[in-house]
């Protein structure tokens, strides 16, 4: 595929994400015969390297991914290396020299992808001057790709859209998600929209709840910095998880292209009921871990991390509850929950299904299960679908029973990363699975309101969860004042909590 050549430039390219994630990424489809010979990369970063060192350490992160390294000479004869100042024009110049050297020598047509993998701070400086120094003056296709976070609150947001679209337009932005790369992420859609059985029932006659839990073991740790001006809401909520929800939530688009998807998204993060001021205590919880011991080890409090204030009113755990004031979901809660030095790293959906109009098998001491639909994001892939049937043997008892399907049996292949999906989506131009501006906007707006809320109170329980648990009690309470309760899943089983 001709369109797939292209010159990347990695700007950032000695740092974490580079190093653990874009190049073992880019090996990976480099050996799938993903990207035609004709690719090169700029490596750009500020220490001194030769062409040389630089190659060998792009090999070195392929390895330390556990890659096999076959053709590994091969596909680091392709990188390059630039040392660069992002405020100086000179250096902008000389980038440009070399982009265009590379540019002929591999025959790129001129096809640009800018990868800002670095602080957040850096992207409006860099967008400005690759427009002003000319980069983004190509024959071909220029696309800017960026992570989060993008901006703190919807202000700072706003103002780093303006300085990146003086030089990129929106079609040509790929803010990315990487939980929107994750397989089971992008299943949510074909498990909706392929499959006549959930389909009729996806809405508020037939579902009672749904909760989207993302918990993590690890502990904030080196990220203390950065964590105490986001705190889990502007960290997970503003992106990962409101981006769950609105595949959940969305309409089926009328075709499978990136700007009707999209499109339906974001009328999903228009519907979000706004929650602000003291309504933010009925619907979102925060909470704080504290020191204790996790897998048998000690591990410090949050306000014991490095670079953490000793009195930090910063949240590593928040569960909410999301209304979407629309017809298909009106009444229906999406619950969500997300925390750091949690029991389990695991990613989970549980679509609760409501019970059936007269329940012939009640009994006082054994309700019936209702029908959970469970997609398993990670570590397990896969779904499950939970049901009742007849209990074998004499009488009519009903009990449950679990269909599953686990992703890994149908693949053959190892399951590809997220960034290495949504890298060779870039190079192909398809922007569907990465974050719009108006989806950007919107979470931020719904987010703000509650940072807002918590911004001006002290919450003088924290530290208020024990690392390896939960998270704080309260959340409990959030589902119980509804008649609900969180749904603990292990090994593909699910049960009360
Ligand atoms: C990142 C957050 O976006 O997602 C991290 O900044 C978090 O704090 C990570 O640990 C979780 O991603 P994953 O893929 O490990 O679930």
């Amino acid at each position: 595929n001709g369109e797939q050549k292209s010159l990347i430039m990695i700007f950032g390219a000695t740092g974490d994400l580079a190093n653990r994630k874009l190049f073992p990424s880019l090996y990976r489809l480099f050996r799938k015969g993903l990207l035609s010979d004709r690719f090169a990369v700029i490596g750009v970063a500020r220490r001194p390297l030769t062409n040389e060192q630089f190659q060998e350490n792009v090999k070195k992160s392929v390895v330390e991914a556990g890659e096999n390294a076959g053709g590994i000479a091969e596909f680091a004869s392709h990188f390059y290396y630039h040392s660069h100042d992002v405020t100086d024009s000179a250096s902008y110049a000389a980038l440009k020299g070399m982009a265009k050297e590379l540019d002929n020598h591999y025959g790129l047509g001129g096809n640009r992808i800018f990868y800002l993998a670095m602080a957040p701070e850096f992207f409006g400086p860099i967008a400005l001057h690759l427009k002003s120094d000319g980069l983004t003056d190509v024959q071909g296709f220029k696309r800017l790709v960026i992570e989060k976070p993008f901006g703190h609150d919807l202000e700072s947001a706003i103002e780093l859209n303006e300085q990146i679209r003086t030089a990129f337009s929106e079609d040509e932005v790929y803010r990315i998600d990487h939980y929107l790369g994750k397989q089971m992420v992008q299943n949510i859609e074909v498990i909706r929209f392929a499959n006549a059985l959930f389909e009729p029932l996806w809405n508020n006659r037939y579902i009672s709840n749904i909760q989207v839990t993302s918990s993590e073991t690890l502990g904030v740790e080196e990220r203390g910095r950065y964590y105490e001006t986001s705190g889990a809401l502007r960290d997970m909520v503003q992106n990962h998880m409101l981006q769950m929800v609105a595949l959940l939530a969305m309409e089926p688009p009328i075709k499978l292209t990136t700007d009707e998807i999209r499109s339906e998204k974001i009328r999903v993060f228009r519907s979000l009921r706004t929650i602000e001021g003291e309504e933010v205590s009925n619907y979102f919880v925060r909470g704080q871990y504290g020191a204790g011991t996790l897998d048998g080890k000690e591990v410090p409090s949050y306000r014991d991390e490095p670079n953490v204030d000793k009195n930090s009113n910063t949240e590593t755990y928040v569960a909410g509850k999301l209304m979407i004031d629309n017809q298909r979901w009106a009444g229906v809660p999406f619950y969500i929950r997300t925390g750091k030095r949690l029991g389990a790293k695991s990613t989970k959906i549980i679509v609760q299904f409501k019970d059936v109009p007269m329940n012939l098998y009640y009994q006082p001491n054994k309700p019936l299960n209702p029908n959970l639909l469970v997609i398993h994001i990670q570590p397990e892939e896969g779904i499950t679908l939970h049901l009742n049937a007849k209990k074998a043997g004499q009488g009519m008892d009903a009990t449950e029973v679990k269909l599953s399907f686990a992703n890994n049996a149908i693949n053959e292949m190892n399951t590809p990363e997220a960034y290495e999906l949504l890298l060779y989506d870039c190079m192909r131009g398809d922007a569907t699975n990465f974050a719009h501006w108006d989806e950007v906007a919107l979470s931020w707006s719904f987010v703000d309101k509650i940072s807002d809320a918590w911004e001006s109170t002290k919450d003088e329980s924290f530290p208020n969860y024990e690392p390896g648990s939960r998270g704080p009690a309260a959340a409990d309470e959030l589902l119980s004042k509804d008649g609900f309760f969180w749904w603990r899943v292990r090994d593909l089983k699910v049960e009360r909590c």
